[in-house]
């Protein structure tokens, strides 16, 4: 009888260290599964995939603990990445390969980037000089001549409070709060609408300048939301800010290993697949994103956008999260809703 409690026992840790990994995602794009598909056939690890919004992931993951299964939280936006952290779901990692791919402004020391974003302006070229737009810079948007013109959404948006907290970061807390005053005012309406809706209001001349992700417009263009996004992405024209100064506003999509990861060692054979040529085509093909390695070119429409734009590669992206709470606050005294 006590063989045969050993053996059930043996059995049971070899379950317990199957060749796998718990995949936690806020991504749900179709693609992705044939990524995951890819790795499972070159590294023998199968991955176990969990979609879900992020509060309700971060949610039982905190209250799961030490028996989560969860090996990694992929999310969008490194203010999320941090709140996650400051909840304490992931653990430190030390990867020095990781290091050596990923540049240092976009990883921390619990979670990697692995796609980048910027966030933008868009004007309607018909309603529009261009000396109006030119050396455009987000701080130049707080300027009386811009009154009744930019389009944005809530200031509950993490995209937003990642905007304002890089401004903080680069311009101060004090700068930032008499800047949104007058930022604030210039809004065409009552904020509203996710990035696309902003977007739309510039296609309808009702704003101006709209603020939006650079792979809203791109997945409009691509007709996937409609012919008619299609058409009024098409009446719009984007621009890069902040050109001559720090470049333009830069955020991520990245990775953390959960800090009750079972299967560490597999998780980061994941991330470092993630970050390969291949993968990292597949996923921006599909995402509109760009890459955040060298020498991999994102889809045709990002690319027809403009590559050759100065990014903000100064300021380092963990800095969103830890000016986001004093950022929300400064938006909503601005007024923002
Ligand atoms: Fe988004």
């Amino acid at each position: 009888m006590r063989y045969l409690f050993f053996i059930f026992i043996l059995f049971l840790n070899i379950n317990l260290h199957a060749n796998e990994i718990n995949l936690f995602t806020t991504r749900h794009y179709e693609s992705d599964i044939e990524l995951y598909k890819k790795f499972e056939k070159s590294s023998g690890i199968k991955v176990n995939i969990v979609t879900g919004a992020s509060k309700p992931l971060e949610k039982r993951i905190l209250e799961e603990g030490d028996s989560c299964i969860g090996d990694l939280l992929f999310l969008a936006d490194a203010g999320r990445l941090y709140s996650a952290q400051e909840k304490g779901l992931f653990k430190k990692t030390k990867s020095e390969n990781l290091e050596k791919i990923i540049p240092s402004q976009f990883r921390s020391k619990y979670w990697f980037g692995i796609t980048k974003r910027a966030r933008i302006i868009y004007y309607n070229p018909d309603k529009t000089f261009s000396e109006e737009i030119e050396n455009l810079t987000y701080e130049s948007l707080a300027d009386e001549r811009f009154y009744n013109t930019i389009a944005i959404r809530q200031s509950n948006n993490v995209y937003n409070q990642s905007l304002i907290a890089s401004i903080i970061e680069n311009r101060g807390a004090e700068y930032t709060k008499k800047w949104l005053k007058k930022f604030v005012n210039n809004f065409s309406r009552q904020p509203q609408g996710n990035d696309r809706a902003q977007i739309l209001s510039v296609a309808a001349n009702e704003s101006k300048f709209a603020i939006a992700n650079t792979y809203y417009y791109a997945l409009m263009l691509s007709g996937k939301k409609g012919k008619e996004q299609q058409l009024a992405a098409k009446k719009v024209m984007p621009f890069f800010p902040n050109q001559k100064g720090r470049g333009t506003h830069m955020n991520i999509s990245g990775i953390g290993i959960l800090k009750y990861s079972p299967n560490k060692d597999n998780a980061i054979k994941f991330i470092e697949f993630l970050l390969t040529p291949d993968a990292q085509k597949h996923i921006v093909s599909n995402s509109y994103e760009y890459p955040i390695i060298e020498g991999v070119k994102p889809s045709k429409l990002i690319q027809e956008m403009g590559l050759n734009f100065v990014q903000d590669d100064s300021t380092k992206v963990s800095s969103y999260g830890r000016w986001q709470k004093l950022a929300f606050k400064l938006m909503q005294e601005a007024g923002w809703n």
